[in-house]
């Protein structure tokens, strides 16, 4: 679990996105983090302190004046004692409040009081974030060092469309993940590929992969929370493009190519785990096309280009990392495939074992050898292989 044995604070303020703070609490816990929860008077208005209780299974706290606190120190024993104090929702006046050195609450003293970092997700009304005077906060809050989180923009809650929306808790606890990952890929830029290719036989029908992009989404959340700088070209998939990374969507492979060339020569790494489709139609139909016309319609097949393969060739180009999909012989076809495309690694998977669920089983090939990797999330298993990443370019 990424956070065992991470103390979190998390501060709750008064706006409607408290609501999800309670989910954010069960997922920091589910990942392992001990979580003492504060809350500032205006949360009690959204959501009760015996919600907090019961997920994190401690005592809320929300007066300065606390007597539960041997010493009456509250607000000095609860930050010096975590590794994070993280605050989510942040309202437009907590902001104002600690851009300025407050100290009027027991979350704000805490937060002055604090030795460990500080990370706040906004959460407001669009005019409210929008308003100078609440990005004079921001500004200020990222001068003194602050991590910020967001905000989304979307639907809120007030009926309006704009920036301002927490960023949903999922994603918060992927960002304090990140904040404890070792950034073994800072200042790296990463370029990858993933999901399948969509080859259209005509507008509405076409040849395509298997592929749910999850392996190939998780690496590319890996990589940018190992520091990485990461632009992912994917393929039509149902996912969100994790928080930080540049997504360009592609639909063919000429698309996927031309996408991948345009900034592979700046790229440090180049890590394709797309499923690109090996033909592509040659005739496709420009309209529908109709059954009764007489015959089964022709289908020519040509050959797409190797991308992978193209920027290995690169003079100077990225160091190259495949991926295998097989559905037997794993070893002998992925290290051919390794050495005919001339790449440094290459992972494989059986596909019987990981296509489309959360869970999936790799083995890396290398110069090296053949090293196993322990059946796991593809969450969990994405970070091992950042992690071999930046082995073989530290030895480089
Ligand atoms: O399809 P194949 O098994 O050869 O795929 C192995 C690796 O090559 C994968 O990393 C895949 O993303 C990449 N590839 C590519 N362009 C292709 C075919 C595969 O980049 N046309």
């Amino acid at each position: 679990m990424e956070l065992q044995g991470k103390r979190i604070v998390l501060g709750v303020t008064g706006g409607i996105a408290a609501y999800k703070a309670a989910e954010l609490v069960r997922l920091l816990g589910k990942r392992g983090a001990d979580v003492q929860v504060a809350m500032t008077e205006g949360a009690t208005h959204f959501v009760t302190a015996t919600t907090f209780q019961a997920l994190s299974g401690q005592p809320v706290y929300l007066d300065q004046w606390d007597a539960r606190m041997p010493n009456a120190m509250a607000h000095i024993d609860l930050s010096r004692s975590a590794d994070l104090i993280l605050v989510a929702p942040a309202s437009a006046d907590f902001l104002a409040r600690i851009a300025n050195g407050m100290a009027d609450d027991l979350l704000a003293t805490m937060v002055l009081a604090r030795d460990c970092p500080l990370l706040v997700a906004p959460a407001m009304n669009r005019q409210m974030w929008e308003n100078p005077a609440t990005q004079r906060n921001v500004a200020q809050l990222l001068v003194d060092g602050v991590q910020l989180i967001g905000p989304d923009s979307g639907e809120q809650a007030c009926g309006e469309v704009g920036a301002g929306r927490m960023v949903e808790p999922e994603e918060i606890v992927e960002e304090v993940i990140a904040f404890f990952t070792p950034k073994l890929l800072a200042d790296r830029k990463v370029l990858m590929t993933a999901g399948p290719t969509f080859e259209a036989i005509d507008p509405v029908r076409g040849i395509t992969n298997l592929s749910s992009g999850r392996m190939g989404y998780a690496v590319a959340r890996a990589a940018r929370q190992a520091g990485a700088e990461v632009t992912l070209v994917s393929g039509p998939v149902g996912l969100q493009a994790p928080q930080g990374v540049t997504r360009i969507n592609v639909r063919s492979a000429l698309d996927m190519q031309a996408a991948v060339m345009a900034h592979a020569a700046t790229s440090d790494i180049f890590i394709g785990v797309a499923a690109v489709a090996d033909y592509r139609v040659a005739n496709a139909a420009e309209h529908k096309l109709k059954k009764d016309t007489g015959g089964i319609p022709p289908i020519e097949l040509v050959e797409n280009p190797d991308i992978l393969a193209e920027v290995a060739a690169l003079k100077d180009g990225p160091f190259c990392v495949g991926f295998a999909a097989e559905s037997r012989n794993l070893e002998e076809y992925a290290q051919s495939k390794r050495r005919k495309k001339n790449i440094p690694l290459i992972a494989g998977n059986l596909i019987q074992e990981g296509f489309g669920g959360d869970d999936n089983r790799l083995v890396l090939f290398d110069d090296t050898g053949v090293h196993p990797l322990t059946p796991a999330p593809k969450s969990v298993l994405a970070r091992q292989l950042v992690e071999h990443i930046a082995n073989m370019i530290g030895r480089a």
